[in-house]
């Protein structure tokens, strides 16, 4: 039996193809809800979400994660620093002029063949080639990618899928993770200038383990890829979704791109479940978590919540005042941010130049996940 109860059914065709009237329900409640078959709460306003990411003494990291990610202040300040330093370093106007050229070069290849599918055609191969640019080495097999990235995807969602599926699951993601640790530890043994280097380089200094130090790497290749896949698909479909929405895009100008792609994380985040362990007795939204109880922060439902954000249905891409939890927030808050909107840029230059006419041709497909948001197909024509 997946996990669910009565207003939580996070395997529900309902609810993968459309997460946002189960948070309506959940943030109706009176203050976090006790979603027994998983022994955690979930939290679903935007000020008790933000009560959680801010407290990293009472909500900490949960104990399956490795790398930066299990890390909490004041131990992850330098590695944080660390990592920070390496993705600024690794972009440049030339990384965004060359994914713009990439990104173009795959929307000519794809729309000479007629209608297209948007993420396997031009979304997908874009973030890989960002991997590429970002690793410092040639553009990689994309299948092994994507093999992790379901994987991957799989192993997140499996505390909410049949437990008869869990082992399963989880044989499948450590097969794939050993196949693109073999890829990225020949690279890292090339010693190519690009963040890998930068990493294994500082981190020993640092004191991170070997172990850390890849599952830090093992994470950011991930998110370049897997989590920039989820993001631009599920904000290119809000875009497209909306009438006039590239043309919009076009007159806010490069200027107001990147404010567009804050808003786009907030309407539909690839990541929709933050999670942590109460270390504790703490209070929070009126109930009393306990030590060793879980926490899910549902950034999703946060970033729909009427009482932070004015019309939270809407993609208001000219959003103002826009504090989402679409990259996180707090002492995890995301390292990528500029990279990935640099991505977005790059990907919005790449469409307005190439296919200013892009089109939905057909309804998008949703991947079956539930702890992440993201499009397996996305049918257009120019
Ligand atoms: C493309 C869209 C992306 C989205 C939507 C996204 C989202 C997030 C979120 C929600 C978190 C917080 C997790 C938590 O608090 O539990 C996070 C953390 C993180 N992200 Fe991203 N991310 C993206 C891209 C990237 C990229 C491109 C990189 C690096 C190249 C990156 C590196 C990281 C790192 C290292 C952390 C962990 C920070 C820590 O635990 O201290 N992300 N990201």
């Amino acid at each position: 039996m997946a996990a669910s109860d009565d207003l939580f059914d996070p395997r529900s065709a309902e609810f993968i193809a459309d997460p946002y009237p189960t948070y309506r329900r959940l943030r109706a409640q009176d203050g976090p809800h006790w979603f027994e078959p998983l022994d955690s709460w979930l939290v679903s306003t935007y000020a008790d979400c933000q009560a959680v990411l801010r407290d990293t003494a009472a909500f900490r990291s949960p104990p399956n994660l490795t790398g930066i990610q299990a890390l909490d202040p004041p131990q992850s300040l330098p590695y944080r620093s660390l990592i920070r330093s390496g993705l600024r370093a690794a972009q440049s106007p030339e990384f965004e002029a060359d994914l713009v050229r990439a990104g173009a070069q795959l929307l000519r290849a794809a729309r000479a063949g007629g209608p297209f599918d948007l993420v396997r055609d031009f979304v997908t191969p874009f973030c890989l080639a960002a991997v590429s640019r970002l690793v410092a080495v040639p553009v990689p097999d994309g299948g092994v990618f994507e093999e992790y990235t379901t994987a991957h995807q799989r192993a997140m969602d499996s505390q909410v899928v049949d437990p008869a599926e869990r082992e399963a699951v989880a044989a499948r993601a450590a097969r794939s993770r050993a196949r693109i640790a073999e890829l990225i530890d020949r690279w890292s043994a090339g010693g190519a200038p690009g963040i890998l280097t930068h990493l294994q380089q500082g981190g020993g200094a640092l004191g991170i383990t070997a172990k850390a130090e890849r599952a830090t790497v093992y994470f950011v290749v991930f998110s370049t890829y897997g989590t920039g896949t989820a993001a631009l698909g599920n904000g290119l479909a809000a875009l497209l979704r909306r009438p006039g929405g590239l043309k919009e895009l076009r007159a806010l100008g490069p200027a107001g791109w990147d404010r567009a792609t804050d808003e786009l994380l907030r309407y539909d985040p690839p990541v929709q479940v933050l999670a942590r362990t109460c270390t504790a007795d703490t209070e929070l939204g009126g109930r009393t978590i306990r030590q060793g109880q879980g926490v899910l922060a549902l950034a999703g439902s946060a970033n729909h919540d009427p009482e932070q954000f004015a019309d939270p249905e809407e993609v208001v891409l000219t959003r103002e005042h826009n504090p989402h939890f679409g990259l996180g927030w707090g002492a995890h808050v995301c390292l990528g941010a500029p990279l990935t909107q640099l991505m977005f840029r790059a990907a919005f230059r790449a469409l307005l130049d190439e296919a200013p006419g892009l089109a939905l041709v057909g309804e998008p497909v949703r991947r079956p996940i539930s702890t992440s948001r993201a499009f397996e197909a996305i049918p257009v024509d120019c």
